[in-house]
């Protein structure tokens, strides 16, 4: 599982770096960035799942690899 973040639709909320921040953090302006390639480590997956849910701008998604 890979987390992806839309720059065009994030607003720099923080909320995905303040959660998971193992996940993601904030560039310079606090826009939220993935932290490496964007791979979810395993265990940290309910993490990715509340980033996504709690971004008010729907700007994080998950994406399934097989
Ligand atoms: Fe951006 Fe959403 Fe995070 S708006 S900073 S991706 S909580």
């Amino acid at each position: 599982m890979k987390v992806q973040i839309d720059p065009g639709r994030c607003q720099g909320h923080g909320r995905c770096y303040d959660l998971a921040p193992s996940l993601f953090g904030e560039d310079d302006e606090g826009y939220g960035q993935v932290v490496g390639d964007g791979v979810v480590p395993p265990g940290e997956e309910p993490a990715a799942r509340l980033a996504v849910a709690n971004c008010p701008e729907r700007a994080i998604d998950l994406v399934e690899e097989a």
